[in-house]
């Protein structure tokens, strides 16, 4: 199945994409990375590495124009499963829908709790023993979507936000990679499961 990535920055799950889309079983393979931020550290590793990308900034743009030309962009590659990964921009509702069921994020939390940004620090303040990470299909509303995947890591004494979060992403991209491909291997045996979340996704 042919992936797209849409990154914001840095690219390290992007990366664990990548890196395990090269083993030999992978069911996956990344078509495109595309960033809203031309500078993003992401595009030049997905350069070096020969995989496709798209680098378009969104500033001055309508919303749904620009997430028209991403979707076009995608389509051209041959897309058919997008993976957010550290896009840091909200998607316009034609978009999610279109996607619907084919969308799927990472988020440096267990989800349901610390929707949103800073995580970690959300965690540590509330005074959490357990952090973690959630893989999770996209919907209308910002990291609601049903969960598909979740790793638990521990909280140590003393971490600050930083260390928690470096420990995290350790676990996110072990996560991430499998769950991508539990979740284009799942299509190609048409059960109840998929209905159900096409049914919740839209
Ligand atoms: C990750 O922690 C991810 O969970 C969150 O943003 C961070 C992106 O890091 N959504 P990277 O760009 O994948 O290195």
């Amino acid at each position: 199945a042919r992936v797209g990535v849409l990154i914001s920055g840095r690219g390290s799950n992007m990366a664990a994409l990548l890196y395990a889309s090269r083993q030999p079983d992978c069911p996956y393979e990344i078509a495109l990375v595309a960033s809203n931020d031309p500078d993003a550290p992401g595009l030049a590793l997905a350069q070096a590495e020969r995989i496709s990308t798209f680098a378009l900034g969104h500033k001055g743009m309508k919303r749904a124009d620009y997430d028209a030309i991403l979707n076009r962009e995608l389509e051209a590659a041959g897309v058919r499963y997008v993976a957010l990964a550290g896009h840091m921009r909200i998607l316009s509702a034609e978009f999610v829908e279109k996607w619907a069921g084919r969308m799927v994020n990472i988020h440096p939390s267990l989800l349901p709790k610390y929707k949103g940004l800073d995580t970690h620090a959300r965690a540590l303040e509330a005074g959490d023993r357990v952090a973690g990470c959630s893989v999770h299909l996209v919907t209308l509303e910002l990291d609601d979507g049903p969960v598909l995947g979740q790793t638990e890591v521990a909280v140590l004494d003393g971490d600050t936000p930083a260390t928690l979060a470096a420990r995290v992403l350790i676990a996110e991209h072990q996560l991430y990679p499998r769950i991508l491909a539990d979740l284009v291997t799942r299509e190609t045996r048409p059960d109840a499961l998929l209905d159900k979340v096409r049914e919740l996704a839209l």
